[in-house]
């Protein structure tokens, strides 16, 4: 049995203003898991697939984490078809990974590559101005400063309006601040993996967006018995809500985007922004998810 608000809002889980001017709930969505095997080609269930993406809005979601790779193609294209023009909803998009089969994602940082295809989800997206557009990768064969100066010219032409970065460390994100503002980070985090702790305090300090990619896992946690699952049990919630919850509560910049192609679960993501955790709850997750990290990186 799992915590099934009457009505799952992700507006319970509070706003963040991106950039400072860019209003969402903070609990968004991923839309990477509404592709195929492999994040390769179309979504099993098409059907499944867009009504997944038209529920989005009606549960308060306003955020959508995207990308050129997911497919590729397939995903904006998705978006496109199922919410376009958007209204409320802000569609933070990504490129600076290429594909060349399922699983495969290989980095390409040439600065007028990642301009070419931000122009292609602008078209893709079918916006004028992409809200917020994130370099999925630096690209290690390429000067970062190059890939930092493409994401100036698409702000200055008016192509995106906020850019973020993912997968960086903290002189990374200080080395493209000076040259564009950094409005987001998108890193690995969830309850069992804290090797961003050092980036998520630096953005929160700095109010920078923080999007945690993975936010549901729980690892071995999620098992009966554990202090997790007595928590989840206590709250009627699964564990997987439990771990979102946590994430929730543990910074105000922080931004969950977790990822399905199934309605069902949407809503069952989305009620965790109902759920609340005392203090002490959160402490407790906190060091059995330190510990479980510590244990699992050796
Ligand atoms: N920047 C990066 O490098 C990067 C890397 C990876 C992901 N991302 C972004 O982060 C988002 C989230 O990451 P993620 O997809 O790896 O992790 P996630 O959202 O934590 O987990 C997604 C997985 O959990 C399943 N799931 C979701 N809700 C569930 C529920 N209520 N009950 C049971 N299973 C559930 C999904 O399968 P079903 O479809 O069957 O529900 C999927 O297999 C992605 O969509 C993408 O936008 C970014």
């Amino acid at each position: 049995m799992t915590h099934t608000d009457a009505s799952p809002d992700a507006a319970r889980s509070g706003t963040f203003q991106i950039g400072g001017d860019l209003s969402v709930n903070r609990l968004g969505f991923g839309a990477m898991r509404v592709t195929g095997d492999g994040i390769w080609g179309d979504p099993a269930d098409p059907e499944g697939a867009l009504e997944t993406l038209r529920r989005l809005p009606e549960l308060g979601v306003n955020l959508i984490d995207t990308a050129d790779s997911y497919g590729p193609a397939v995903s904006e294209e998705l978006i496109h078809q199922a919410l376009h023009p958007y209204d409320t909803v802000v569609i933070a998009t990504k490129a600076g990974l290429t594909r060349t089969g399922p699983n495969v994602w290989v980095p390409v940082g040439r600065p007028e590559y990642l301009k070419q295809q931000a122009y292609l989800s602008r078209r893709r997206l079918g916006v004028e101005r992409i809200d917020l557009w994130q370099l999925h990768r630096i690209d290690p064969k390429v000067p970062r400063d190059e890939q930092f100066g493409a994401i100036r010219e698409l702000m200055d032409e008016g192509v995106i309006r906020h850019a973020g970065l993912s997968e960086v460390n903290v002189e990374e994100i200080e080395a493209a601040r000076e040259v564009f503002p950094v409005a987001t980070v998108q890193n690995l985090y969830n309850l069992v993996n804290r090797k961003s702790e050092d980036v998520l305090d630096y953005c929160e300090r700095e109010n920078i967006g923080f999007l945690p990619w993975y936010p549901l896992a729980a690892g071995s946690l999620a098992k009966d018995g554990s202090v997790l699952a007595e928590v989840a049990r206590r709250l009627n919630a699964s564990p997987s809500q439990v771990a979102l919850a946590w994430v929730l509560k543990r910074s105000p910049v922080m931004l969950p985007i977790p990822g399905t192609g199934k309605v069902r679960h949407l809503e069952e993501n989305v009620a965790a922004a109902g759920l609340t955790l005392t203090d002490q709850d959160f402490q407790k997750l906190d060091e059995v998810g330190r510990e479980e990290w510590e244990k699992n990186r050796t």
